[in-house]
């Protein structure tokens, strides 16, 4: 398999390490915006094109204190437009970091479309580019939700793929062209499959910052089911930090799981947010209609990202309690995201449950 500028088995920083230069797709969302200032503090040599859709979950306030950086660009489009993908590597660039993705499982059941043309049709823009331009290195971020729901045990990479959503069968569509286009035609690519992220800036439709969001304005948290549902939970630093270790050291063509190592059930993560927002279960909780087909667990085994030398660092009582107080402190960054387009999403999402 092409291994374009690496010279050793250990990866491209020993080769690219001073003058690296990444497009980052996605970089407006939340752990593109993660990744993106971890970047710009770590490797300060390095310089980062973004080119992003700026559709409702790509929000510049994640990135508007960098915005000025002249190690960063902006590049305003969609990773399925061919011509978009050509402006933001028209200077040439040494590896792509795909983060662009329809990412929310519920708006996937409501509107499944958008999800085919970003997660599987931008995926192979991307890679077409790769391919055409000889870029050195692709990383598609993707997710442990491929692997489909898992009764007991562990995920590893090499398991079959069983999605069970229109999102996590889009991102599984999308692995499955990376995949292919590393056999087919030696393309340099390598897949993260991270599990639940958490952390400051993440778009309040999702578990997290829905409920926090919720409690602060003194509202009741919609939890599916029973809310026995088991996730684990990666802190967006930690998921970044994965993610460039497997950029500068991954093999490529290669698979690597990225876990928190934190499972937790729906209702242990309520019970969380509700103590450390001052609320009570009983009254602040209300049992909705479940997901349809709802996943009941994932869990992944990271032993593989480990043996490459990641693992996380923030201990998870600590991560979510900061961010807590970083959604309570930060009310400027999440009050107007939850009003206009959240509001009519809220409304078909959550009025008939
Ligand atoms: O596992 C990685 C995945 O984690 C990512 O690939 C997805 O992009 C990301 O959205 C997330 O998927 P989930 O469906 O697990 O995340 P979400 O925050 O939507 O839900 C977490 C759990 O909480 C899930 O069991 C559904 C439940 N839930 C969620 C919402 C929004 C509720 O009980 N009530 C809610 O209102």
């Amino acid at each position: 398999m092409r291994d374009a500028g690496l010279r050793g088995e250990d990866g491209i920083s020993r080769e690219y390490g001073e003058a690296m230069k990444i497009l980052v797709t996605g970089g407006l969302g939340f752990i593109g915006s993660t990744f993106v200032r971890l970047l710009l503090t770590e490797r300060p040599t390095w310089t980062i094109t973004n080119l992003d859709a700026m559709t409702y979950a790509g929000n510049p306030a994640n990135l508007a204190d960098v915005a000025g950086d002249s190690r960063y660009h902006f590049v305003h489009g969609d990773i399925a437009d061919a011509t978009a993908v050509r402006t933001s590597t028209s200077g040439g660039v040494d590896a792509i970091v795909n983060f662009a993705a329809e990412t929310h499982v519920d708006r996937s059941i409501l509107d499944p479309e958008a999800f085919l043309r970003t997660d599987i049709l931008g995926v192979h823009t991307l890679l077409e580019a790769v391919r055409e331009q000889g870029i050195a290195r692709y990383v598609q971020v993707s997710t442990d939700e491929v692997y489909g729901d898992v009764a007991s045990g562990e995920s590893v990479e090499t398991d079959a793929l069983r999605p069970r959503s229109p999102y996590s069968a889009s991102k599984a569509g999308g692995d499955l062209q990376v995949l292919a286009y590393a056999t087919t035609f030696g393309v340099p690519a390598l897949i993260t499959r991270g599990s639940n992220t958490y952390g400051p800036r993440q778009y309040p439709e999702k578990l997290i910052p829905l409920f926090v969001t919720n409690l602060i304005d003194d509202q009741p948290v919609p939890v599916y089911g029973d809310g026995l549902q088991i996730r684990d939970w990666l802190h967006a630093e930690d998921h970044a930090r994965g993610i460039l270790h497997v950029l500068e050291h991954g093999h490529v063509g290669e698979i690597y799981n990225i876990g928190g190592g934190n499972p937790r059930t729906n209702l242990e993560i309520t019970q969380t947010l509700i103590d450390a927002c001052g609320r009570s279960m009983e009254t602040h909780v209300t049992h909705v209609k479940d997901r349809p087909g709802h996943d009941r667990r994932y869990a992944i085994s990271s032993r593989k990202a480990a043996d490459l030398g990641w693992e996380p660092r923030i201990p998870f009582a600590d991560g979510l309690a900061a961010t807590v107080q970083w959604y309570q402190q930060n009310e400027a960054w999440w009050r107007p995201l939850k009003s206009g387009e959240f509001r009519d999403y809220y409304h078909r999402q959550y009025a008939n449950r």
